[in-house]
């Protein structure tokens, strides 16, 4: 297959795969006529709780929602510090900025990825509150050596976990480790229902605060106010946000998450097909092996050009696998050299140099259970094609 020809139709990075339960269950919630936030809802987020094994799940419009609420149910705010990844996409810092708290970054480790414990333990001050690592690219952080440092500290843990539904660490699945994860279920994630995401938490009181503020903090959903329940006023407890997962997107939800195992299996079958054909490649560097105690949610595979020796930049490489009719996606530039965080924070090139190194290098492969391999065999044609050339 290596001799194929160019691909002649476009491989869309990160396209979902959607099953015809979920269409199905999509025509049955329109002909229910409950389109807000009602019984499929409810059903999704006792699905996914017991999927994770936590106390309480509360289904969401975003995983940015979720971070949003998490850092307020803990009274995050003007003064306080949130310690996360630069190398993450714009929300989970934004967020951060939504509370009035100030993002500070600290390095990753060049292997992982992930948060580095000890660039984490270095950046806490007096006015942290909280850590938020992010499971980038599906593989679990070091949650043990970090939760050492956060409870050193007396801060709070929260995970950014939209790349990382299956992920588990020493058993554990993620979400059911921190005080609080957020989970996306974005039309590219391993888990799709068009927008949406979840919150995870086993503190029953933070999860009621969460339910309430998810909707406008008024005292009870629509769903009950409405229902053969009876009629019931509603107060308004705080002054709370619109972040509710509807039943449409939970009717994709339902189903996604039943073939979620499935789907990530066939995930690994292109992992490893890749890792296959392009690990000894002098010009690339592959994910590095996920510890066998773990499981990777295989969300993204990040392979690290080198561009000096290729001869080209990062993102001519992308350019000419786009003219080969291979999508890829970059996962991340690190946030301090985005305008806002570079202006308002003072942050500058240099800071975090395995995140910057990262950032330059990083080219993420379609990689979707969609894919057939064939699909996968494309890809690797053309970027050994785009790396002779
Ligand atoms: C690491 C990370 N965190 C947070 C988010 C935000 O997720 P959502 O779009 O569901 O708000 C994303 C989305 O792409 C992400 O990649």
């Amino acid at each position: 297959m290596g001799d194929r020809g160019r691909r002649l139709e476009f491989l869309i990075f990160g396209s979902p795969a959607i099953g015809e339960e979920e269409i199905a269950e999509v025509v049955a919630t329109l002909r229910s006529g409950w389109l807000g936030t009602g019984p499929r809802v409810q059903r999704f987020e006792e699905d996914f709780r017991v999927y994770v094994g936590c106390g309480h799940a509360v289904a969401l419009n975003s995983c940015t929602a979720g971070l949003h609420l998490a850092l307020e149910v803990l009274g995050i705010g003007p003064g306080d510090e949130v310690i996360t990844s630069p190398l993450t996409f714009s929300a989970t810092a934004n967020v951060i900025v939504h509370v009035g708290a100030t993002p500070v970054f600290a390095d990753v480790d060049p292997r992982t990825m992930n948060l580095d414990p000890e660039a984490l333990a270095r950046a806490v001050t007096p006015r942290t509150k909280a850590i938020l690592p992010v499971h980038l690219a599906g593989r679990p952080c070091d949650m043990d050596a970090l939760l050492q440092v956060a409870r050193r500290h007396g801060v709070a843990v929260v995970e950014d976990a939209a790349h990382a539904v299956e992920a588990r660490y020493r058993g554990r699945s993620v979400g059911s480790i921190g005080d609080l994860t957020a989970f996306s279920f974005y039309v590219t994630k391993n888990l799709v229902t068009g927008e949406g995401g979840m919150l995870t938490t086993d503190n029953a009181a933070w999860a009621e605060e969460i339910r309430i503020k998810a909707l406008h903090g008024i005292s009870r959903d629509a769903w009950k106010r409405y229902s053969a329940e009876g009629f019931q006023p509603y107060d308004t407890l705080f002054p709370g946000y619109k972040y509710n997962m509807t039943d449409l997107q939970a009717a994709l939800g339902i189903h996604q998450l039943a073939r979620l195992e499935s789907n990530l299996a066939i995930r690994e079958r292109h992992w490893r097909q890749y890792d296959a054909a392009l690990a000894d490649h002098p010009l690339l560097t592959t994910p590095s092996p996920v510890d066998p105690r773990d499981r990777h949610a295989r969300h993204l595979y990040t392979v690290l050009v080198d561009t000096e020796r290729a001869g080209m930049s990062r993102n001519e490489f992308m350019v000419r696998l786009k003219a080969e009719n291979i999508g890829t996606g970059i996962h991340f530039t690190p946030l301090h050299l985005h305008s806002y965080y570079a202006k308002t924070l003072g942050f500058r090139r240099g800071q975090f140099p395995a995140a910057e190194f990262i950032g330059d290098r990083t080219v993420s492969l379609p990689l979707s259970a969609k894919l057939t391999d064939e699909d996968v065999e494309d890809v690797i044609t053309a970027v050994r094609r785009v790396l002779e050339a």
